[in-house]
């Protein structure tokens, strides 16, 4: 990537290249899909344009298995647009903060109000069983890095949205909440950073989206934070963890939870 291209440029035009493809000049709602969630895009309603994110600027190539490096275009049952974007980014890919929270923007630049980010996590609460799904309520960022460049001070108060996670709860009303811990990764975390997140306050490990919400907060979006407990975190389980056992976890677990997004989507 041009490091002297304007990130919201990039978005903008995304979003443009998205609105041509789908012949949706405006989405309501985007969901970005981690490990688990993904039969969720088949549940929230119709889809009317499937594009492989390559076609878009400032996408990359899925590095996951589980990945499908795709955007979808659906019509809700309600009348309202979901763009679910695919085509996630990690942190630990190497290809800086910008391109993990290019999706974010595009999803800003198409109109999007509203940005659910969902992933499979580990628990470091012992009585989350693999499969369970928490609301996240907050997060702590340890990438030591930012999508925010230059002075933009946002506030993060309330990052991860109280109505949305009430709404979220009324569907559910078993649903725990936690704290979310943003690790670098790729390696899974060590005991003792597991327990150094639990005793700063964490409840949830994982490589993904506090960086996205972020960007979301910055670009005006109200977020939903969701994750899948695909294990328990390293030494609070006592066996080693394992991306085999992670990814089995998501699938076993992935009806139930997608019927759940699903029926928190129809209340938007
Ligand atoms: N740690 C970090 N990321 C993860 C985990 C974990 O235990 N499980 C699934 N993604």
């Amino acid at each position: 990537d041009d490091p002297a291209a304007d990130p919201f440029a990039v978005a903008a035009n995304a979003a443009v290249q998205i609105a041509e493809k789908t012949g949706v000049q405006r989405h309501d709602i985007a969901l970005t899909l981690g490990s688990g969630w993904a039969k969720a895009a088949d549940l929230i309603g119709e889809t009317t344009a499937t594009i492989p994110a390559t076609e878009i600027d400032g996408f990359s190539k899925p590095a996951l298995e589980g990945h499908t490096g795709s955007l979808r275009s659906i019509l809700l049952p309600n009348g309202k647009r979901a763009l679910v974007i695919g085509a996630r980014t990690h942190y630990y890919e190497g290809h800086g903060v910008r391109r993990v929270v290019h999706s974010v923007r595009t999803a800003a630049a198409t109109g999007a109000k509203i940005m659910i980010l969902t992933n499979g996590a580990g628990g470091i609460r012992e009585t989350w069983n693999p499969g369970t799904p928490v609301l996240i309520s907050d997060h702590i960022n340890l990438t030591a890095t930012s999508p925010l460049e230059g002075a933009t001070f946002v506030d993060l108060t309330d990052l991860y949205s109280r109505r949305l996670r009430d709404l979220a709860r009324t569907i559910d009303a078993s649903l725990d909440d936690g704290v979310y811990c943003q690790f670098r990764g790729p390696n899974y975390e060590t005991p003792a950073e597991v327990q150094m997140a639990k005793a700063m306050g964490g409840h949830i490990v994982g490589m993904s989206t506090a960086l996205e919400a972020i960007a979301a907060r910055q670009s005006g979006m109200e977020i939903l934070g969701m994750s899948l407990i695909t294990n328990l975190a390293a030494g609070i389980q006592k066996t080693p963890l394992s991306h085999e056992e992670v990814i089995d976890a998501g699938k076993a677990a992935e009806p139930v939870i997608s019927a759940l997004l699903a029926k928190i989507v129809a209340e938007l």
